[in-house]
């Protein structure tokens, strides 16, 4: 059986651990080219190795058996109360189980941890993140986000408001 193959039926069975983790300096390389395979297809905006090694401690990753990177998540702020869930990516060999979900969470759970009242993402996985308690928002409340990328992705600006989703982060209130 190859790499892949031993990988995919790994996920399937969920016979190893499979936990998110932040991401280790040797995890560079393949952050970047995970996130750019995508990038053609404008799902992930391309990356550079410097701006993942800049970023590194916002990257969150999961492994394989064999250590191999099967998905990845990071956090980009743009102020201490805004922040966006970027480079959300697993291999084509390991998508449809769940991995997605369980990065998403865990992007969540670390932007908790930091404070943030709000997380928001761009993407085109309208179902995945409506069924993980995002709302669809617009981009036209985040101008961080329009000033930032301007210059970067005209795409990624014009899909405007069908795919942008927030989640707000703080305790809802318990009434009594
Ligand atoms: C989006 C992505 C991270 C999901 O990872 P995954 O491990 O397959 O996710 P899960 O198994 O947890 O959930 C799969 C769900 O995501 C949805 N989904 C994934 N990609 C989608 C897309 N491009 N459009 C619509 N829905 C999508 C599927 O509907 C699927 O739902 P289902 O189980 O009801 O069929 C993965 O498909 C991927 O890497 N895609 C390419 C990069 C990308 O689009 N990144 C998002 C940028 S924010």
């Amino acid at each position: 059986m190859d790499t892949t193959a031993v990988e995919r039926s790994a996920v399937e069975s969920s016979a190893w651990p499979l936990r998110v983790e932040h991401a280790r300096d040797g995890d560079v390389a393949d952050i970047v080219a995970l996130n750019n395979l995508f990038a053609p297809d404008g799902l992930t905006l391309h990356r550079s190795t410097a701006f993942v090694v800049s970023h590194l401690q916002d990257y969150q990753v999961v492994r394989g058996p064999d250590g191999a990177l099967l998905g990845q998540v990071a956090l980009d702020e743009y102020s201490p109360s805004l922040v966006e869930l970027v480079s959300l990516a697993v291999a084509p060999d390991a998508q449809g189980h769940g991995l997605g979900q369980r990065l998403i969470t865990a992007a969540e759970s670390l932007a908790r941890a930091r404070g943030y009242p709000e997380l928001f993402a761009i993407s085109l996985a309208e179902p995945l993140f409506l069924r993980m308690g995002f709302h669809e928002s617009t981009i036209l409340r985040y101008p961080e986000k329009i000033a930032r990328y301007r210059a970067i992705s005209r795409s990624e600006l014009s899909i405007g408001r069908k795919f942008c989703f927030a989640k707000s982060l703080t305790p809802t209130p318990t009434v009594g």
